[in-house]
């Protein structure tokens, strides 16, 4: 497949600096190669299970639930699998998903978490592994894509979630003020899928990038009304696009003034050169993911009301239970 003028133009834009870089980019995108993928665990990690990456040649942030396995190892076909002992993800999307440990101090114990764009499930998994929610509520708007998204969350033993399946306006005006946690991982022009051999024509497209933006606005202005005072909005793609990504948080940030943008400490080195804010970038030439995006926000403590109160009945409709059920 050969670079379109579209491609290029974004190559040069993220990194004007260096050709080496804008090539390294581009050929990641062009010429996928196969990667190491992430595994979580839903319970304590097994050792000798998969043939892994040595823990040594780790980032040392990463959480003790994951692992990187080497290429080519087929992680759906283990028993784990099937057991629901572990979740496959992109090494991308652990680390924008990490941002979330950053919140966790400040969180209160059991924390209600909000996952506003579920299916398949990835983001839910890894937040209840890393924060034991108290509940966690799945929303996805797209009706084919919410079976696959209960199928994995019952799976894995997700505890004390429930699904839905709701415009975030309509979840905005059921429970404002109700969520210590908000994850937004947002429908994107997903330019990094082209680095794991997806084919997604259109995704430099400036009308497809607009489209988003306009689209993760909406979804990030409905979450924000979600949140209790004092609670974190996390905002991740997997787009490489600045009008997405940093320009979409920018604009929230001007629109919301009652957020502000949290530091993730841990992910210092990916800290982005495009926002004067901490916003977090991944690139599929410097990763074993490819390429991802995350911005995490407070609401301010002072900044509307908690809700204390359970939530209302008709969200908690679709509660998750176990796989021994039969029925997710
Ligand atoms: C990037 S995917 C989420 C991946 C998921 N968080 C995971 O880690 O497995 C984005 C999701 O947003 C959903 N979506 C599309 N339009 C939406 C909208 N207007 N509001 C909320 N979610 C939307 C898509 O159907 C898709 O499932």
């Amino acid at each position: 497949m050969e670079a379109t003028n579209l491609m290029r133009k974004a190559a040069e834009a993220l990194f004007p600096e260096t050709e080496e870089s804008q090539g390294a980019f581009l050929r990641a995108l062009l010429e996928p190669a196969p990667r190491s993928g992430a595994i979580l665990w839903t319970v304590p990690r097994r050792e000798g299970e998969f043939e892994t990456v040595p823990r040594e040649m780790l980032p040392p942030w990463l959480p003790d639930a994951v692992e990187l396995v080497r290429p080519g190892v087929k992680i759906g076909f283990a028993p784990a699998y099937a057991a629901g002992e572990v979740y496959p993800l992109d090494f991308s999307s652990v680390v924008a998903g990490s941002a979330m440990l950053a919140a966790r101090e400040a969180l209160p114990p059991q924390p209600r978490v909000l996952d506003l764009c579920a299916a398949p499930g990835g983001k839910t998994i890894l937040a209840s592994v890393l924060l034991r929610p108290g509940l966690i509520l799945a929303n996805e708007v797209e009706g084919r894509r919410l079976g696959p998204l209960r199928h994995n969350l019952s799976r894995c033993r997700v505890e004390r979630a429930f699904t839905q399946r709701l415009a975030a306006e309509e979840i905005a005006r059921f429970a404002p003020g109700a969520f210590d946690l908000c994850l937004v991982d947002a429908p994107c022009s997903g330019q990094s899928l082209l680095a794991k051999g997806i084919a997604n024509p259109g995704c430099f497209h400036p009308s497809t990038v607009k489209g988003n933006a306009r689209r993760q606005l909406r979804i990030l202005a409905a979450a924000a009304e979600t949140m209790a005072p004092g609670g974190f909005l996390l905002y991740t793609t997997c787009t490489f696009s600045p009008r997405e990504n940093e320009g979409v948080a920018g604009k929230f940030l001007e629109s919301s003034p009652e957020f502000t943008p949290v530091e993730v400490p841990h992910l210092a080195e990916l800290r982005s050169p495009l926002a004067d804010f901490p916003a977090y970038r991944d690139y599929p030439h410097r990763s074993p993911g490819v390429g991802g995006f995350a911005v995490l926000l407070r609401r301010a403590e002072e900044a509307g009301t908690r809700s204390h109160d359970p939530l209302p009945a008709p969200l908690l409709d679709y509660p998750v239970k176990g796989p021994s059920s039969g029925v997710a």
